[in-house]
């Protein structure tokens, strides 16, 4: 909570900002950043009861706007809908989307199964052109801005995350795409690329046990190389790109990712 008392930033006073996987990690810290710097938020998540929490937690540093929780799996195409209609039904307007909602489910590839693949295709690259979709005539409208959340994997092999690294570099290429499409309608399109940041996924990530030294040395790789960071570290970020200090930014992937690609 101090951490945001010592920065007067009220970059989003009146905005109205969605932000999907708002009950965990990256997602949590984004609500309560945008909160913070005066938005009324749109807290999406399909865990219901972290998605409370998180909202509760949110509300406490609101600089001025409100935080409202709701529960929204972003692959289902009607849930998405729903959830700009909410938003625009209780603000009149949407002015920021940050899609930050994903999985990842790690494996050697051919023993990963099709439902697998299927579903993180779903949850992380469909789940955000299906809340892009909705959301669009909305950000033209106001002139908003989007934020997707991309990943290191897009850049170099991560190894053992086949679909979730596919995923990511769809929303890094999905991104690019929609800048340049929407940029005469005035709607920014950015992505984050984070990397070795404490949360949910990175807690859950299991690489095969049986791991050779070389193999080891890939996973290495993969790590930042001045430690983990916090979702703090790139919730930040993520409200910088939804602001006007970002006005001259748009189809831009920032990493966010301690050094690791350096
Ligand atoms: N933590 C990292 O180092 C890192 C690195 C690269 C990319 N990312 C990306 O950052 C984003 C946030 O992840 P995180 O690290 O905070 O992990 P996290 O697991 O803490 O948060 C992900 C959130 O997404 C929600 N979610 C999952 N499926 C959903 C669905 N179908 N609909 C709505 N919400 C859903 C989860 O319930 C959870 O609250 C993800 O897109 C992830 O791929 C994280």
């Amino acid at each position: 909570m101090f951490y945001y008392r010592r920065m007067p930033l009220e970059r989003l006073t009146d905005r109205v900002v969605i932000v999907t996987g708002a009950a965990s990690g990256i997602g949590r810290a984004t609500a309560t950043r945008v909160a913070a710097e005066g938005a009324n938020v749109l807290a999406c998540d399909v865990t219901p009861d972290l998605l409370a929490e998180a909202v509760e937690e949110a509300n406490k540093t609101a600089a001025g706007g409100e935080v409202v929780g709701r529960v929204v799996d972003v692959s289902d195409e009607q849930q998405t809908a729903d959830a700009i209609a909410d938003a625009v039904g209780r603000w009149g307007r949407i002015d920021g989307l940050a899609n930050i909602a994903g999985i990842l489910r790690s494996g050697r590839t051919h023993e990963t199964d099709l439902a697998t693949w299927n579903r993180i295709l779903a949850v992380n690259a469909t789940g955000t052109f299906l809340m892009c979709r909705a959301a669009l005539p909305h950000l033209v409208a106001s002139r908003g801005s989007i934020v997707n959340a991309s990943s290191t994997s897009t850049y170099f092999g991560h190894p053992w995350m086949a679909a979730y690294a596919a995923s990511k570099g769809a929303i890094h290429s999905f991104t690019q795409t929609l800048a340049v499409e929407y940029c005469k309608d005035g709607v920014r399109v950015n992505a984050i690329a984070p990397g070795s940041v404490h949360s949910g996924i990175t807690s859950t990530v299991q690489f095969p046990d049986d791991l050779t030294k070389e193999e080891g040395k890939l996973v290495r790789r993969i790590m930042s190389p001045t430690g983990f960071g916090n979702p703090e570290d790139v919730a930040g970020v993520v409200a910088m790109l939804l602001s006007d200090d970002a006005r001259h930014i748009t189809g831009e992937t920032i990493r966010i990712d301690g050094g690791t690609h350096a």
